[in-house]
Formats: C-alpha cells, structure tokens, sequence
C-alpha cells in the first residue's frame, strides 16, 4: 500500500514512533487514557453506550485523518513504543505547511508509562521529523494551564510562552496556554532523532522528495 507513514521510524533514547496501522487500534483503544479530552463538538450515537461512543469517535479519529490527509492540512499519528511495547500517542499537524512550515502536535501516554519523561522524549523526536527532513521554521502547542506535565515537556524543550486564550471545553470554559518553539532554539540545543523512512513521505507535506 503506497501509505509511506506505515515505514517511517523516528528513535529517540528508549521511544521509537511509527505510523499507526490499523492493527495497533484495538490496542490504543485499551489504552486510551480517560483524561484524554475529545472534541465536545464531537457528533455522538446516541444508540451507543457512552464508553463504546468514545472509543468509536477516537477508532473513527485515525481513518479521518488518513482520508482527509492533504498538504494543506494533515495530521500525522504516531505509534510511541518503548521496548516493543506500545505505550501511548504521538501526534504531528500542520496547516499551509509548504507556506507557513510550522507544526501543532499532540500526545497522550497510558496512565502506567507516565512519571519517567518519555512523554518528552515522544515530543523530541515528533520534533526531529519537523524540524529534520520537514524543514519546520517552528512547532507550536497548547495546553490548559492546569495541564501542568504537558506544559512542562514544551517548556523543557525550549518552548516559549506565546500568549493565553479561552476555550469551551466539556468542563467548561477554560484558559488555553500557547506556546512557540523556534527553530533556532531547536538547533541549538542538538537534539540527534534518528529517522528513518521519511524521504517518501515528503510529497504528502507538499515538498520534493530527494
Ligand atoms: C501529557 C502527558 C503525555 C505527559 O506525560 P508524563 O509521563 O506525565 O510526562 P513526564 O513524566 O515526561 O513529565 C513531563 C514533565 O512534567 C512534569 N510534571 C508532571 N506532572 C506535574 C505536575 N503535576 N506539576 C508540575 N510538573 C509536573 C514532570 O516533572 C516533567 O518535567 P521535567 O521533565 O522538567 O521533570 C500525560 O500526562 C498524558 O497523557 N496526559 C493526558 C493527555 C494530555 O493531557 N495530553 C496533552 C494535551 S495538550
């Protein structure tokens, strides 16, 4: 199947990410921790038993993002593993990339593989893929200003804070922290992501492969 994700590899320390398959969902979908917000505005079955409407929505999430992938707009999902063992997600975005080459990403990790910094090393190596072979002028992220573990990884990586918004949330409205990672910053501190499998993906961020 010409997915080229499916071959990619980013390795950093002790994670590896790659493409999510679809044999990896029944999988996530045990993980999928229950803190992991969904979008509220998210359509629900209402034949559905609230738990099984969730783990649809999210199953649904990956097919929607491999079939509206474009160049303009793309969600890149990756597979954390740590030791052969999958332990949570890793997700790369962009908008206008050829244009603006600036990633969002997001992540999760199952409740047992936190509290040992992986959840900086995923992002390390998301990061080695836009800011190596992408290109990537910067990466950006947010989080709720409670969310204290994700905003500490952006931090230590050398994310700067890049203003406050409000957002609806299920719980609410709440205050949404930006942050911005330059590339400047990321070649400074020489992170050494090891990547393989990326040149055949580069036209699906509109850029020529080598
Ligand atoms: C966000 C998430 C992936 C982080 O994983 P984790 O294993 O807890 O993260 P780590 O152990 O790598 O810790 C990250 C940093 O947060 C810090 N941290 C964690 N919890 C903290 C807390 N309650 N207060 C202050 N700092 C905290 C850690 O000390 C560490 O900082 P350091 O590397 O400078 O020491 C995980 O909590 C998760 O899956 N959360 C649910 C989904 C989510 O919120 N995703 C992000 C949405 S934007």
């Amino acid at each position: 199947m010409d997915w080229p994700f499916f071959a990619l590899r980013l390795t950093f320390g002790e994670v590896v990410l790659r493409g999510v398959t679809d044999s990896d969902l029944s999988r996530l979908a045990e993980l999928y921790p229950d803190d992991c917000e969904q979008d509220p505005s998210a359509e629900r079955f209402t034949g559905l038993d609230p738990v099984r409407d969730r783990a649809r929505r999210f199953v649904q999430g990956f097919w929607r993002n491999r079939g509206t992938w474009s160049p303009a707009s793309w969600c890149l999902d990756l597979v954390v593993e740590v030791d052969g063992e999958l332990v949570g997600l890793q997700s790369l975005e962009g908008d206008d990339f050829p244009l603006l080459r600036t990633t969002d990403s997001g992540s999760w990790l199952a409740t047992h593989a936190r509290g040992r910094g992986t959840a900086t090393t995923m992002r390390t190596a998301a990061l080695g893929l836009a800011f190596g072979p992408l290109g990537a002028v910067a990466a950006i992220s947010s989080a709720r200003t409670d969310n204290a573990a994700s905003l500490a990884v952006s931090r230590r990586l050398g994310y700067a804070d890049n203003g406050v918004s409000l957002t609806d949330t299920p719980t609410g409205v709440t205050r949404l922290q930006h942050l911005r990672l330059t590339r400047e910053r990321w070649l400074a501190d020489g992170h050494d992501v090891r990547i393989s499998g990326a040149d055949p993906c580069l036209p699906w961020f509109g850029l020529e492969s080598s």
